[in-house]
């Protein structure tokens, strides 16, 4: 079983091949992509290269592609300067040239680390996209930003850079520790939220065998999902406008990210309790329904994604929201729905009522 979703971006468009084994492909899919003599660099960190690094390796070489690896430390800590850097030394050392690509295989860290690396690399080279984690299959591996962090806070330097192909090979996910799998599903019903009625109550059906991994219930979720990114990106390439739906849940989320401390809570933990504020937030200001404001969040209770951040204060989060490098000024813009699958973007709402609904959070 794969499905292929076509991301529409003119001459830089790009096919998403989702499907279980697909690792195995990965030589075979990039045969077109440069010349035989062309090199490539495979990046990942170390955890994911124990368990995928040898099939990725095996299937570029068994093409006859020349290809270095470097293997960088898992985790947010490595998406910075020095890490970059030693790509560049990698790239340099094994002759990769304005022919050759890169492979990101990893998370969201491996894919923004690589993807600028690409991005700059002899002012940009090719780059392919191997998601591991759900996250990056459904949201870092589409849409074409890239980046690295500064010591002064996230995601500060990037480009834009569409991938030439992405591979999300849904059996690299059975080795996806459940947390992080969990977190992943937060940005599946995100979409469901922004653009699909019709997928959110799938989504609800397939609850089971989503968390269970089942491979049918995933290809369907993770293709739809990298359908409707690809839709709002092909609108929307550089964040002027529709692109900010995808923010849905995303303003209180990178805020209680910041407060509580990188690494306290998972991205997509902190995405979770960001659309049950904003959809609270949601039904106060735009008329959504209470009864779907409940139905997101009985979905995201069954998954054991939290609702609320314990033992952070309203004063803490708020202050950090004002300093998002995204907020207009300091008065922060939210996305919010009217109906499901309908969000608006860039609304404004009243401090006081801000405070309110934080403080009226349940379980
Ligand atoms: N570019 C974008 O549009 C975009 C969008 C969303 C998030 N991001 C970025 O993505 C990053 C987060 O990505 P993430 O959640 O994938 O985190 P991650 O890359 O840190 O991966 C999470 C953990 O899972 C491990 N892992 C990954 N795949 C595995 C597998 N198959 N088996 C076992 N372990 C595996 C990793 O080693 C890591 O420890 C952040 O830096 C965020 O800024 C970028
Ligand atoms: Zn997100």
């Amino acid at each position: 079983m794969e499905r292929t979703v076509q991301v529409e971006l003119g001459s830089r468009s790009y096919p998403i091949r989702i499907g279980a084994g697909l690792l195995e492909d990965l030589g075979a899919a990039c045969r077109t992509l440069a010349p035989p003599d062309a090199a490539a660099l495979l990046v990942t960190d170390d955890r994911v290269a124990s368990h995928w690094a040898a099939t990725a390796r095996g299937s570029l070489e068994a093409a006859g592609r020349r290809c270095a690896t470097v293997v960088i430390p898992a985790g947010e800590a490595s998406k910075c300067g020095a890490r970059l850097t030693e790509l560049y030394d990698a790239a340099l050392a094994a002759g990769l040239d304005r022919r050759s690509f890169m492979v990101a295989l990893g998370g969201g860290v491996v894919g923004d680390l690589t993807g600028y690396a690409a991005a700059t690399y002899l002012r940009g080279i090719a780059l392919v996209q191997v998601p591991t984690t759900l996250l990056a299959m459904v949201d870092s591996s589409v849409g074409g930003k890239t980046g690295i962090n500064l010591p002064q806070g996230k995601n500060l330097v990037g480009a834009f850079h569409q991938p030439a192909r992405v591979l999300a090979d849904l059996a690299t996910l059975a080795t996806l520790p459940d947390r992080e799998y969990r977190a992943g599903l937060a940005e599946v019903i995100k979409y469901g939220v922004i653009y699909d009625a019709d997928f959110f109550a799938r989504l609800e059906r397939d609850i089971a065998a989503l968390r269970a991994r089942d491979e049918t219930a995933l290809l369907s979720a993770v293709a739809r999902s990298c359908e409707i990114k690809a839709a709002v990106v092909g609108q929307d390439e550089r964040e002027g406008g529709l692109r900010a739906i995808l923010n849905f849940g995303h303003t209180l989320a990178h805020a209680i990210e910041q407060a509580a401390g990188y690494g306290t809570y998972l991205h997509g933990e902190a995405v979770a309790i960001g659309m049950h504020y904003a959809a609270r937030l949601s039904c106060r200001t735009r008329g959504f329904p209470a009864a779907d404001a409940e139905r997101l969040a009985g979905w995201l209770r069954r998954v054991e994604l939290p609702l609320t951040a314990k033992g952070l204060s309203w004063e803490t989060v708020r202050a950090a929201m004002a300093v998002d490098k995204k907020s207009a000024a300091r008065a922060p813009r939210w996305a919010l729905a009217d109906r499901l699958g309908a969000v608006a973007h860039g609304c404004a709402v009243l401090e006081p009522l801000l405070e309110e609904v934080w403080h009226g959070l349940d379980e």
